[in-house]
């Protein structure tokens, strides 16, 4: 595939400041966000003055920090992305430090205080400050309290700023996530808060709005006319491994659909913005938002499929049953799969069902959105004995194998009209040369740099929560509903009935 390129711009680099990560001593700390900021500080798109400070409970050095992270480090970017360069690592542990406290002390946050200070001084950072929340959610209030109290929140101020970085899961339902922001905007204004979901931090996630806005082809049939369904499935192969209690206290629909596939959601079915700014898109996204039609708590009770896995195999290997799990009570009634129909009531996505299903332990890992456009008419080709065709459909491959096909017909060469579906397929390895960098990568640097575009805002995370609330109320009052399903399959046959009920399938199998 040839390719026209505009001149790359190269991001602008953020003004020098120190990170403090709440939780250091946890996993995402040390395979998400420390990698994240080695790689960014490696393709200097940091300040050569930034510095992390590692905050968590846990009886740590600063060296005793950087040794497990280099450890854990070594671990990440070898199955991924090459060996760790010893000489850059070095340079960047010298920035790194840990400092133990607690999260509901004021004593332990007026020493990281003085840590940052002293830091700031010593190496001419003229006291801008990252928090990064990756604790589990059960110690944010302390911990954005304690930043409060210990007044390093800065609020109302630009310079030097402060900006608070919180980890999902954003509440647990409507209730409690007004009640979180309500703590973290009496502590900071929104602007200094980035609620962050790493599924906005993908390439491919990125590039939605640049494949229906920065080419007319698309845009102009995106709509009711044209398009009669869409789909969205986030499987994924694994179960839940060993974090079947946290699992079990949220389930697919908090732990998947609230978040990523709510944000897919609203990036295929919104607006342009006016602007690309993170006001403009945000604003775009909660109208979508507010647009869904409310599926009531009896309607989700017998229309939303909720289902768990059952011991099956994966890949020829036998998998256990969610039951079975780590940590998972015996006659647990968490959903591990969900699917449901959607419809996003304005003038656009009138009449349009949006299908969406996410699930663990399905046949195989994979994020795709796929646009379905209607029939051609019944005359010509789209009748036999050359038809009935299949229609357009236009795949957006999140992840993996990130790229986009579209599948459309062609005459089969010879003396018979014989038409055939056929795919144009663009592939991120083959064009760009490589996987998309880490989403992590690109979030850091957004929130280090002020963009909040790429984060949720309350009133986006609210009314996800609006939308959602009411499907697990729903749910939850009618436990009996919870279905089964082998692992390793698509999930149970209901599913396939409730897109089959309105004539389709779908797509990904
Ligand atoms: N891991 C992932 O891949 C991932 C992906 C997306 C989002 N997240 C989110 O990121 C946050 C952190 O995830 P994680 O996997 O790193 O969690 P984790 O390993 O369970 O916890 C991180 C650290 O938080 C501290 N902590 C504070 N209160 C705690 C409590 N009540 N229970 C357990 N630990 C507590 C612990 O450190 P000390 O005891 O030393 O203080 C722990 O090492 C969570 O909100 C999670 O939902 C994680």
């Amino acid at each position: 595939m040839s390719e026209t390129t505009t001149e790359p711009t190269s991001p602008r680099l953020p003004e020098p400041f120190v990170m403090v990560v709440f939780g250091a001593s946890g996993d995402l700390t040390r395979r998400k966000i420390l990698p994240a900021i080695f790689q960014l500080w490696c393709r200097n798109h940091l300040p050569e003055s930034a510095a992390v400070i590692g905050y968590s409970r846990s009886d740590k050095t600063d060296e005793s920090f950087r040794t497990e992270l280099c450890d854990s480090m070594r671990d990440e970017l070898s199955c991924h992305r090459g060996l760790i360069d010893d000489e850059a690592w070095e340079a960047f542990a010298s920035r790194i430090f840990y400092q133990r406290g607690a999260y509901d002390s004021p004593d332990d946050f007026a020493a990281l205080g003085k840590r940052i200070e002293t830091l700031n001084a010593e190496r001419n950072v003229p006291g801008n400050c990252m928090h990064y929340l990756a604790t589990p959610p059960a110690a944010f209030a302390d911990i954005i309290e304690n930043i409060g109290a210990a007044s390093l929140a800065r609020r109302g101020q630009t310079d030097p700023w402060a900006r608070v970085v919180i980890e999902k899961p954003f509440g647990t339902d409507l209730r409690s996530a007004r009640d979180l922001n309500r703590i973290a905007r009496s502590v900071f204004d929104e602007d200094q808060i980035f609620r962050i979901d790493h599924y906005l931090g993908k390439e491919t996630v990125q590039n939605i709005m640049v494949l229906r806005f920065a080419n007319s082809i698309f845009e102009h049939a995106w709509c009711h006319d044209y398009i009669d369904h869409v789909q969205i499935t986030a499987a994924e192969s694994l179960g839940v491994g060993a974090r079947g209690g946290y699992y079990d206290r949220s389930g697919a629909l908090r732990d998947m659909v609230q978040n990523h596939l709510m944000h897919l959601l609203c990036l295929v079915a919104m607006e342009p913005p006016s602007a690309l700014t993170a006001v403009a898109v945000r604003d775009e996204k909660v109208k979508v938002l507010r647009a869904l039609r409310t599926i009531p708590p009896l309607c989700a009770a017998s229309g939303v499929v909720r289902a768990q896995y059952a011991a099956g195999s994966i890949d020829g290997r036998e998998a256990p049953g969610y039951r079975q799990a780590d940590s998972v009570p015996a006659d647990s009634r968490t959903e591990t799969f969900v699917a449901f129909k959607a419809h996003v009531d304005n003038w656009r996505w009138s009449g349009v069902p949006f299908y969406l299903r996410t699930g663990k332990c399905l046949p195989r890992r994979c994020t795709e959105i796929s646009i379905h456009f209607k029939d051609v008419p019944r005359v010509l080709f789209n009748r036999p004995p050359a038809g009935p065709l299949r229609p357009n459909v236009l795949t957006i491959r999140v992840q993996p194998d990130e790229g986009i096909a579209l599948e459309f017909q062609a005459k089969v060469p010879g003396p018979a009209m014989n038409i055939k579906p056929l795919e144009m397929d663009f592939g991120y390895h083959e064009s760009f040369g490589g996987a998309p960098p880490e989403a992590y990568q690109r979030l850091l640097l957004d929130a280090a740099r002020g963009d909040a575009t790429l984060f949720t805002r309350s009133d986006e995370v609210e009314a996800a929560w609006q939308f959602v609330s009411p499907i697990i109320e729903g749910c939850s009052q009618d436990t009996d509903n919870l279905l089964q399903y082998a692992a390793g399959s698509w999930g149970p046959k209901e599913a396939d009935e409730l897109i089959e009920a309105d004539g389709n399938q779908w797509h990904l199998r």
